[in-house]
């Protein structure tokens, strides 16, 4: 046995052997066939974790995160703090930030490149230290993704904001709270903002605010920690500058979108999966889907069970803001939707780019046509594994469930995506009777 292997064996994560360089060295092989049973627990958001994890730069106190999952992601926001002189330590799913010897205001361009959401630092640096250096995160597989209702929020605060040789620069000089209108309800606009407006003097509205539930829990830390904002959830939210934000200790709400992704994996192998640790608002939209395609779905305090049907009906998706269809679930429910019984319909509304998956579909067999921000599904009854590629995180989820339907193997390259936003897929689905291994 080869010292890496061994190494994966005791730490009973096989998946992280094979990273190099960010790159993985061996595919994921999918034997399908197989109906998933089981349990599953859902680890902690990525995407609340992640603007929480900026917004520590808020504090001089200890901070304190519980449910915290173990992702690519968020060592690269880890790895951004430490750059600007946080001391962060983690134990299990325990991180403890301190930002209080925090002395460099600027993101290197290599980092900022690994992760969008490394720019959610900027209106952190800016509302407590005045000054912020960011290089621009680029454009990604799904699309361009501009920073442009970011900067002009930053502007209206009164912030002196500078686009320079790839990097965004921002002063304080005179910001103080103001009504800002967003163009569009951005998630990370909304988390920018809000972040901008905490200590500055003056009250900020954000009209047409992002409504995601990672909102809120951004919201619920920062007035643990002294901040004083309400309406998040809401399409107003309101935020009071303070002088100072203090240490917290808090627990990051469960992933909705992993959560949704093993909704899907049980509804398309006909399963019977119950899930712990999950909050049922948060993911109606996907339970109304998988609803309509045909899922029996129980709901029970903090879990749900789902229990797939032989006949998984064709339906139409809409993608929307929150509490519209979430953006991250449309490529799992693609793959759901190719082996449905009829034609379905997907239309795209957040991304211009986010149908990477398809081609990738099709090479196991799914039909579906493009037009424009359009997919057109005719549900097959049979697919074939094949050798298939992760475009970016959600597309790699999709390719495994329609893997884990497929009749043989599938092949999947481009592991490190799924690695960025899900906490040992391989072994939860293992746990639930995947056959799943690497290509040796
Ligand atoms: C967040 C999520 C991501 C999810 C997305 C939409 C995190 C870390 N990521 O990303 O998983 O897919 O919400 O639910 O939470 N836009 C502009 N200008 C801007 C900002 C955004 O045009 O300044 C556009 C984007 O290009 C995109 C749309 O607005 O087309 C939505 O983006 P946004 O809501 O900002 O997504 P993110 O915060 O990047």
């Amino acid at each position: 046995m080869e010292a890496g292997s061994r190494f994966a064996q005791r730490h009973g994560r096989l998946i992280n052997i094979f990273h190099y360089g960010g790159v993985y060295l061996q595919d994921l092989l999918i034997r399908g066939g197989n109906s998933l049973k089981g349990q599953v627990k859902i680890s902690g958001s990525k995407n609340a974790i992640l603007p929480i994890m900026a917004a520590c730069l808020l504090s001089d106190g200890e901070i304190i995160l519980n449910g915290v999952p173990d992702l690519e992601d968020i060592k690269v926001m880890s790895e951004v703090l430490e750059i600007l002189g946080a001391v962060i330590k983690r134990q299990d799913d325990v991180l403890v930030i301190n930002c209080s010897s925090v002395d460099a205001c600027e993101v290197p361009e290599y980092i900022s490149r690994k992760m969008r959401a490394s720019n959610l630092v900027m209106g952190a640096l800016l509302s407590r230290f005045g000054r912020a250096r960011v290089a621009y995160p680029g454009g990604c597989a799904i699309g361009s993704r501009p920073m442009d209702l970011h900067l002009k929020g930053f502007i209206n605060l009164g912030y002196e904001v500078a686009d320079e040789y790839g990097y965004m620069s921002g002063l304080k000089k005179n910001a103080a709270g103001k009504e800002i209108m967003l163009d569009f309800p951005s998630v990370g606009a909304t988390e920018n903002i809000i972040m901008a407006s905490a200590l500055i003097p003056g009250t900020t509205i954000i009209r047409n605010a992002a409504r995601e539930p990672e909102i809120i829990d951004l919201q619920n830390f920062l007035n643990r920690m002294g901040a004083k904002i309400r309406g998040a959830g809401l399409d107003c939210i309101r935020v009071e500058g303070v002088d100072r934000l203090g240490g917290v200790e808090h627990t990051v709400i469960p992933d909705r979108i992993e959560a949704g992704t093993f909704m899907a994996a049980a509804a398309i192998t006909r399963g019977d999966v119950y899930l712990e640790n999950v909050i049922h608002e948060h993911i109606q939209p996907t339970i109304a889907k998988l609803r309509e395609t045909g899922a029996e779905i129980i709901l029970n305090g903090s879990g749900i069970r789902i229990i797939g049907n032989k006949k998984i009906r064709a339906t139409d998706v809409k993608t929307m803001p929150y509490p519209g269809f979430p953006t991250d679930m449309q490529p799992q429910f693609m793959a759901l939707l190719s082996v449905a019984r009829g034609t379905s319909v997907i239309v795209e509304t957040i991304f211009e780019n986010r149908f990477m998956h398809v081609p990738e579909l099709r090479r196991m067999g799914a039909e579906i046509k493009i037009e424009g921000r359009v997919a057109i599904i005719k549900g097959k009854s049979h697919l074939e594994g094949a050798v298939v590629e992760a475009t970016d995180l959600r597309a790699g989820a999709a390719l495994i469930l329609a893997g884990l339907y497929a009749e043989g193997e599938t092949r999947l390259g481009h592991l490190e995506h799924v690695e960025r936003g899900y906490e040992n897929i391989h072994l939860k689905l293992k746990n639930l009777g995947a056959d799943l291994g690497f290509h040796p």
